[in-house]
């Protein structure tokens, strides 16, 4: 199979069974990650069809969890027990995504190295994991810039209403508007620090003047 043809398959898998079950996780966000982590990994020289393949797939975990939180109900707690102790081998959606991948990559008999590779950028995209190589860092930056920005301010408010509806604009968390726990810290290369500072700064511009407008201050 072709590198093009795969890439029509994860779009199409992605279409089928990540639409708008994780709120501000569907594919148009495993797109947008792809689309920046390639644009990162080619000034960082990195394989790009390798990120490209690990990006479009790295939040697949995210559907397993989604349809089981809709069909076991409403308690976090109870959810996480009863999915780790009964169904899924882990709790963690980068893990289930890397497993995931790996049997959808298997079936489409994709070359078992740049599988393993894939697998590893998903199940260390997650929260706490290191990145051990330089497309997973690279994916993971593009990740961690959709936590920044306009498209991030997009993003919250799209979570925010999707949770609770009767929730009005004001009701998006401050937390989700700091944009604090991304810099400087958590972005690796010196392209995604440097498409962070700007988004950063975006955002904590938002942040001030949606402050000021509901404390009617301007
Ligand atoms: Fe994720
Ligand atoms: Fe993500």
């Amino acid at each position: 199979m072709e590198y093009s043809q795969l890439i029509e398959r994860i779009n199409a898998f992605l279409e089928t069974y990540q639409a708008d079950l994780s709120y501000c996780h569907g594919a148009d966000h495993a797109r947008r990650v792809a689309r920046l982590a390639m644009k990162i990994g080619a000034v960082e020289n990195a394989d790009c069809q390798l990120i490209e393949i690990a990006a479009l797939l790295h939040d697949i975990g995210n559907v397993p969890l989604g349809w089981s939180k809709l069909a076991l109900g409403k308690d976090e707690n109870d959810f996480i027990d009863f999915l780790e102790l009964y169904v899924l081998p882990s709790t963690d959606h980068g893990e289930l995504g890397a497993l995931i991948a790996e049997r959808f990559l298997e079936r489409l008999s994709w070359p078992d190295a740049q599988t393993q590779h894939v697998k590893q950028i998903i199940s260390e995209h997650t929260k706490g994991a290191e990145q051990t190589t330089l497309e997973s860092r690279i994916v993971s930056d593009a990740d961690k810039l959709e936590l920044l920005g306009a498209t991030w301010i997009a993003r919250a408010f799209q979570r925010t209403s999707a949770f609770d509806r009767r929730l009005g604009i004001e009701s998006v968390p401050e937390r989700f508007l700091s944009g604090k726990e991304i810099l400087p810290n958590a972005l690796h290369t010196e392209t995604a620090k440097k498409m962070g500072t700007e988004r950063y700064r975006f955002l904590v511009s938002f942040s001030e003047q949606f402050q000021h407008e509901l404390n009617l201050e301007t």
